[in-house]
Parts: structure tokens; sequence; C-alpha cells
């Protein structure tokens, strides 16, 4: 589902150049999980950067679902987003002017997706409900706690049924309970519908839960 082969990423900086990744290498099968962690710094939100086509290797390839991230152009690489990957930002970027549903509708709106829209706002409040904010549809985000904002973000990832889910700390500003109810819901996403799940995390219990576990050290992933 993922071949990442020989990836590096240098940041241009007035500073001079930052280099965080060299020569990474990384296949990810379908409906596999990964856990990636390491030391703030090290490059793992750049990574998932990558993987989502929202920034551009300077050097190395990527194919997903047999797509080679590389040639696409910015309006392809939103195109491809939008049909494959759910991304959960560590920073949330929710809608502000928006309520919560409104908000797990965008990336339907802005697929262009030709469905019923009663079934999709269905599907909107049921992914709502799952990660335990039915009472607050109508809310804006900044009516939530950081927490809620997340678990917002979380169904919105989920909307489009993504082939690939990159998440960066999903249960970063939640309590354990509500962790692991997160991390129960990525798991029978992951299980039910075969999505391939790249977790980022600081959180040694959510590691454990996914097949594999690599650590970002040096710029690469070891095992
Ligand atoms: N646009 C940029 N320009 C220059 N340097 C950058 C840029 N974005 C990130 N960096 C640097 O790249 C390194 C890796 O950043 P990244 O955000 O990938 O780390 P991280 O592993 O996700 O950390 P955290 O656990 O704190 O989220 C950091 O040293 C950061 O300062
Ligand atoms: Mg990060």
């Amino acid at each position: 589902m993922i071949e990442v082969s020989r990836v590096s990423k240098v940041y241009a900086s007035p500073a001079g150049p930052v280099s965080v990744l060299q020569d990474l290498d990384l296949t990810v099968a379908p409906s596999e999980t990964v856990a990636i962690v390491g030391p703030s710094g090290s490059g793992k939100t750049t990574l998932l950067n990558l993987l989502g086509a929202i920034d551009r290797p300077t050097a190395g390839t990527i194919t997903m679902d047999g797509v080679d991230l590389g040639g696409l152009d910015a309006d392809a690489a939103a195109r491809f987003r939008n049909r494959t990957i759910g991304f959960i930002f560590q920073l949330h970027h929710l809608l502000p002017q928006c309520t919560i549903l409104e908000n797990v509708l965008v990336p339907r709106l802005a697929g262009g997706w030709d469905e019923d829209n009663t079934a999709v706002r269905a599907r909107a409040t049921s992914l709502l409900e799952q990660v335990g904010l039915a009472h607050r549809l109508t809310h804006r985000p900044w009516q939530l706690s950081g927490g809620e904002q997340l678990r917002v973000a979380i169904a919105r990832a989920l909307i489009n049924r993504p082939k690939v889910i990159l998440a960066d700390e999903p249960t970063g500003s939640l309590d354990p309970a509500t962790g692991e109810r997160i991390a129960d819901l990525l798991l029978r996403t992951n299980e039910g519908a075969h999505v391939a799940l790249i977790v980022v995390t600081h959180n040694p219990g959510l590691a454990r839960r996914m097949q594999r576990t690599y650590r970002l050290e040096g710029g690469r992933l070891v095992s």
C-alpha cells in the first residue's frame, strides 16, 4: 500500500539547511498498523506530511496505492489526499465558523462526492457518536475542549473511508480512558475496512497496540 524508498528531507531556513530525514525506507501493507515513535523534533510530523502528499521529499520516492506521489501536481495531490488518506493532524485545523457536524462533512464537500446528502450526514453523525460527541453536533470548535476538537478531527479523517489513516498524536490531549476509546475506533476501522494505519505517538500503550513499531532516529526508522 505504501512504499517509501530512500527518502530525505532537508528544510531550507535562514540559519541554513535543516536535514531531518536521511535515506529513509518504509513499506506498509494494506491493512497493516504501524507506530512511529521518537523524540520531539526527530521528524515524525515531517514524515507524515510527506506520506500525506502535503510536502515533498528532497530526494527519494513515495508510492501509495500504486500512485507515485512525486508525479502529482498540487491539484492532483489534493484530490489524491481527499480520496485515499484520512489525516489526523497534530494541530487539528478545524474551521471555526462551521459546526462540528459541518467540520466532519468538509472532506465530502471538498471531494465533490456524488451521493445522498442524508446518508452522508447520518454517517458523519454516527462517527461523531463513536468519538463521544453526539450531543455537540451544532457546537463550534472553539466551544470544545482540546481533546474534543481532536475527536472531531478524527471523525473528519474517517468520513471519506480512506485507504490509509495518518495520525499525528491521536491520543495526545486525551485522558487514558478516552485515548483507549479512540485507539479502539482506529483499530476497528483498520480491521473492518482494511485501512492501513500509521500512528505517530508518545503513548507507549497506543504504540503497543500496533503490529509494528519504529523509532525515528538519525533521520531513519529503526525497529
Ligand atoms: N518548515 C520548516 N523549516 C525548517 N525547519 C523545520 C520546518 N518544519 C520542521 N522543521 C524542523 O524539522 C525537525 C523535525 O520537525 P517535526 O515537526 O517533524 O518533528 P516531530 O518529530 O514531529 O516533533 P514533535 O514530537 O515535537 O511533534 C525539527 O527540528 C523542526 O524544527
Ligand atoms: Mg510532530
